[in-house]
């Protein structure tokens, strides 16, 4: 922008003024990389997009359920189909975990359809195909959602999508999110993992340790006092540390 809309404008040869030139306006240009995150704690933007199960109105396609939206960079890319293959495969995974899926990616709905074909046949699956692909050509969610990855663009040069997850709460607030670049593939047990503890530590006042996984010990949290440990967490443990600050309690899961 031009703080002075009116300026002198020179040539390559004198520095006096050769001609006035009003800026009327400037329409600035929205980068593609001038993103903005969703903080956790932050209602998830409630966005309507295109999928191959028709147009999704995010808030009411969750209703009451947790959300996992997870952005692909491309269709017809390797490591995506290895990725919507597993996904689809722990489908009653996640419905046990009361969790809506949603995949997006920089795709039209057409092309999505046409690969879905090979993410079947590829990871050996058959059926309707267990959830909806966001065709987000436009870049529009990805740059709503910050998931936009420098590095990563079409051969004409258009930016990808990184691989990035949102776990969203009932209560259609951001609880976690991750973002893994193009080339690294995720791992959608440790996806499961995250949710399970999400919905234990949404409820019950414990947190959980490195590589925990359902049903064993947690921690009770820091602004628990130890009466109300006690009285809480009956079987809890205080662990001696060297420092001698009582802040290590385990406890069976709640
Ligand atoms: C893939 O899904 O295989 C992929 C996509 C973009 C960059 C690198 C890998």
């Amino acid at each position: 922008y031009y703080s002075n809309p009116t300026f002198p404008v020179t040539n390559s040869w004198t520095t006096s003024p050769v001609t006035t030139v009003e800026v009327v306006s400037v329409t600035p240009c929205p980068s593609l990389l001038d993103s903005t995150m969703v903080n956790l704690g932050d209602v998830f933007p409630n966005f309507t997009a295109e999928s191959t199960k028709g147009t999704i109105h995010l808030h009411e396609y969750l209703g009451d359920k947790w959300g996992i939206l997870f952005s692909h960079p491309a269709d017809y890319t390797p490591v995506c189909t290895t990725e919507l293959g597993r996904v689809a495969k722990l489908t009653p995974e996640f419905t046990k975990r009361n969790c809506k899926l949603m995949a997006v990616s920089c795709d039209n709905v057409e092309d999505h359809h046409g690969w879905i074909k090979d993410i079947q046949a590829y990871n050996n699956l058959d059926g309707n195909f267990p959830f909806p692909i966001i065709a987000d050509e436009k870049r529009e969610l990805a740059v709503q959602l910050g998931m936009v990855d420098p590095d990563e663009k079409t051969a004409s040069g258009l930016p990808l999508t990184a691989r990035a997850v949102f776990v969203i709460g009932p209560d259609k607030k951001l609880k976690l999110s991750i973002l893994y670049p193009a080339t690294t593939g995720r791992n959608f047990d440790e996806i499961l993992r995250v949710v399970d503890s999400l919905q234990l530590t949404a409820h019950k006042k414990v947190a959980t340790p490195a590589d925990w996984k359902q049903g064993s010990s947690c921690m009770v949290v820091p602004n628990i006092s130890k009466e109300q440990a006690k009285q809480m967490f009956p079987q809890h443990k205080v662990h001696q540390v060297p420092s001698g600050k009582e802040y290590i309690r385990t406890t069976p899961q709640p």
